[in-house]
């Protein structure tokens, strides 16, 4: 049995790191285990300018603890009437890692994302040309598919005729939730990949009825069967390199979770990387966590690898019910891993 990990620094290729006092709430706990971190635009006001996003990552590297070494890599959030050419110069010149694509009304603060695709064309004829990512919530918001069938008819109409009609652009589907998903990119060329979440790794819907009815499980898109889960173990510890981290940590304050229309996202930063351990360690692949973690996501980005190192001990830790005022992913639980922070 490993009782010690030593691995490359991970980065976190999906967070919500929110804002203002969430913002310097919820950093340490991303900053403490990953190096760099993809960070989503979905603010109340979204992220859709240079200016903005510069910004925004100002106030995310003054918010975080001193002497860290962390780089956020932001995000313009895709609307119907985004300018071409703000983003390709935010690409070109570093502001931009990536570009969100939101279907309107999908999910938290996406009321101004994308109608339809044919709106975005131009731009996503521009990313394809430039290689800038379009990192990509795939769910359709047709209220008459079921929620749970969302992830699957999105890439039936319309991840697959995006892939056909922008060949050479590189997309990631994020989150992933099913084994409709896992095939698809599985089989896909490089220019496709997916992050997978750890709570996706360990929940399935059943999670959310457990007892009652448990706001704490809800996020989007929604967890699946039992079926799914094990399908996205597989893919996560695969070590195909279309799939790779990226935590979706969605902090919400518990207000907004318990009330009669609760808001999906789960608090996963506090113990993500002990969390992917676990489920590694379960499937008995902890070989290929630094890979997943540290390796596949900077491949596909194009960007170095950490030169950082990072332990995980295998030592017990009760998860607490609240950080910082947050219900953390775990809550309660006892997890067998310990990661000694970074900073
Ligand atoms: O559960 C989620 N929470 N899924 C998303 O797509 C957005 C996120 C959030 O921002 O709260
Ligand atoms: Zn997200």
């Amino acid at each position: 049995m490993i009782d010690q990990l030593e691995m490359i620094v991970p980065d976190d290729w999906h967070v919500h790191l929110r804002d203002g006092e969430t913002l310097n709430q919820v950093i340490p706990n991303t900053v403490k285990t990953f190096r760099r971190a993809v960070v989503m635009p979905n603010l109340r006001i979204p992220i859709a300018t240079m200016a903005a996003a510069r910004a925004y990552r100002n106030r995310i590297l003054s918010a975080c603890p001193s002497r860290t070494r962390f780089t956020p890599l932001m995000t313009a959030y895709l609307t119907d009437d985004i300018s071409t050419e703000e983003l390709k110069r935010g690409f070109q010149e570093g502001v931009f890692t990536a570009a969100k694509l939101y279907p309107a009304n999908a999910t938290t603060n996406s009321a101004a994302g994308v109608t339809d695709v044919k709106h975005i064309h131009s731009a996503l004829v521009a990313m394809e040309r430039i290689g800038m990512p379009l990192l990509i919530h795939g769910e359709v918001t047709d209220i008459s598919v079921d929620v749970f069938d969302r992830e699957a008819v999105f890439i039936e109409r319309l991840l697959k005729p995006l892939r056909q009609r922008y060949p050479d652009l590189r997309m990631v589907l994020e989150h992933i939730t099913t084994e409709q998903a896992v095939d698809f990119v599985g089989s896909a060329d490089q220019n496709l990949a997916a992050t997978i979440t750890p709570h996706h790794l360990h929940i399935n819907r059943n999670a959310m009825f457990a007892g009652g009815l448990l706001s704490d499980f809800y996020c989007l898109p929604v967890a699946k069967r039992e079926q799914h889960r094990l399908a996205l173990r597989r893919a996560a510890t695969s070590g195909d390199r279309r799939f790779f981290l990226g935590t979706d940590s969605a902090p919400h304050v518990r207000s907004a979770k318990e009330t009669s229309c609760g808001c999906a996202g789960i608090f996963n930063a506090p113990y993500a990387l002990e969390s992917y351990a676990l489920a590694f360690d379960q499937e008995g692949k902890l070989d290929r966590l630094e890979a997943f973690a540290s390796l596949h996501g900077p491949a596909f980005y194009g960007l170095p690898v950490n030169e950082e190192r990072i332990i995980l001990q295998r030592d017990k830790q009760l998860v607490p019910d609240l950080v910082n005022g947050f219900v953390p992913f775990h809550a309660g639980e006892t997890l067998p891993w310990r990661l000694q922070p970074r900073v």
